[in-house]
């Protein structure tokens, strides 16, 4: 079924309720794949769809428009959720002529046989007319991948912004008006975390080129469109692509029998006795969709592992090394955790931290066996200290100043 965005450009994509996972990412609200027609002098197919919906989109577009007469297929991005149904397409429409940039073309190159098919490369500034409409193009190398590219139409102010701006959410509506707006902006945030957090200079130079346009309807390649919140999406991107730090503190932790747990729940208590806001995750419990979001805006940081066989455990590990790709950014924190005849957890999620770039507040908190009393009393204190750390690193940035200072 199609949406209308103007006279003659219609979403003509797919919304898949029922995937649950995009590279370990957990999609729990399912996700869509946009893709959106052009009708003009010359129609234009703006994206595909991932490639066991190729037939939804054929059956959209034909609806529209006979296929044979789709002049373009713009491929914004080659990853195979927008590109998978490409070579369907290009069966369907043989005339058409895929426009790209020189990054997609070779990145398409080696997923399918193109032997057949026809490029238009174009690069930033490039544009292409189809009659009432013009289509600009942007390339946005790093957001997502190197091929990334965005396509704007200054007739109707429609910016199509392919993964930025998007969300893994699938609903009935396709505007942000047509949805709870604090879930659009929430799978939004969870999508930035997730995908694009560790990419801060392309997005932000992305975001500087859309602060030239003028911009009435964002139009990514997942989730809703937005038309009634793009200056709160693009506010919001302006934050996060600095994972600018809110007033709270994330916990997370692995236990193997509840002494890391009942640590954690100390440095919980002492982080509340200072009337902060903490999230206190058991990483066993937490998927790492769920940490990469906590951690994005949190302040500060205290991570917590048992010991076995000398190091930390394995969740943990697993957790740290997916938060260590997306490189959440500004963030001070500690290590801490037991052991008992072996030594090794909380100093190897120090390592971990240390990778991070995760500022060092203090030498990791370690309680042997059950930790007593003084032990859990260090946590609390601990948990005092990240709360003040917390709020003073928010201090330093509402004045200006560096929270590395
Ligand atoms: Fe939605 Fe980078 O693909």
């Amino acid at each position: 079924m199609n949406t209308k965005l103007v006279d003659n450009i219609d979403w003509v994509g797919f919304v898949d309720w029922n995937v649950r996972d995009f590279h370990g990412y957990e999609t729990s609200r399912g996700s869509t794949y946009n893709a959106y027609l052009i009708r003009d002098e010359k129609t234009v197919l703006l994206d595909t769809v991932k490639a066991p919906y190729y037939a939804n989109l054929l059956r959209n577009v034909s609806e529209l428009v006979p296929l044979d007469q789709i002049d373009y297929v713009v491929c914004n991005h080659a990853e195979p959720d927008h590109s998978g149904s490409l070579p369907r397409v290009m069966e369907a429409c043989p005339q058409a002529v895929v426009v790209c940039d020189q990054k997609c073309r070779e990145t398409l190159e080696q997923y399918y046989d193109t032997s057949a098919w026809t490029f238009q490369v174009v690069k930033t500034g490039d544009e292409l007319k189809t009659g009432r409409f013009t289509l600009q193009f942007v390339e946005t190398p790093m957001a997502h991948w190197p091929d990334s590219m965005a396509t704007y139409i200054p007739e109707e102010k429609i910016l199509f912004s392919m993964d930025a701006f998007g969300q893994h959410y699938a609903t009935s509506g396709r505007y942000d008006d047509e949805v709870s707006c604090a879930e659009a902006i929430a799978e939004a945030k969870t999508y930035y975390a997730n995908i694009l957090m560790c990419y801060e200079r392309p997005v932000s130079k992305a975001l500087d080129y859309i602060d030239n346009l003028d911009v009435t309807l964002i139009a990514p390649s997942h989730g809703v469109m937005w038309r009634k919140h793009v200056t709160d999406i693009l506010a919001a991107y302006r934050d996060w692509v600095v994972c600018k730090p809110e007033p709270k503190v994330l916990i997370m932790y692995d236990t193997m029998w509840k002494s890391t747990e009942q640590m954690a729940q100390a440095i919980y208590e002492g982080v509340l006795e200072k009337g902060v806001r903490c999230d206190l995750r058991y990483i066993r419990a937490t998927h790492i969709t769920v940490l990469a979001t906590e951690i994005m805006d949190a302040a500060t940081v205290a991570v917590g592992s048992a010991t076995l066989n000398q190091t930390l455990m394995p969740q943990c590990a697993a957790a740290l090394t997916y938060l260590m790709g997306l490189r959440p950014a500004r963030k001070a924190g500690f290590a801490f955790g037991s052991y008992g005849w072996g030594k090794g957890g909380p100093e190897a999620v120090q390592e971990y931290l240390d990778k991070m770039k995760i500022r060092s507040l203090r030498e990791p908190l370690k309680g042997r066996y059950a930790p007593d009393e003084a032990v859990l009393e260090a946590c609390r204190a601990a948990g005092r200290m990240l709360a003040e750390e917390a709020l003073k690193i928010c201090e330093q940035q509402e004045n200006g100043e560096s929270p590395d200072k």
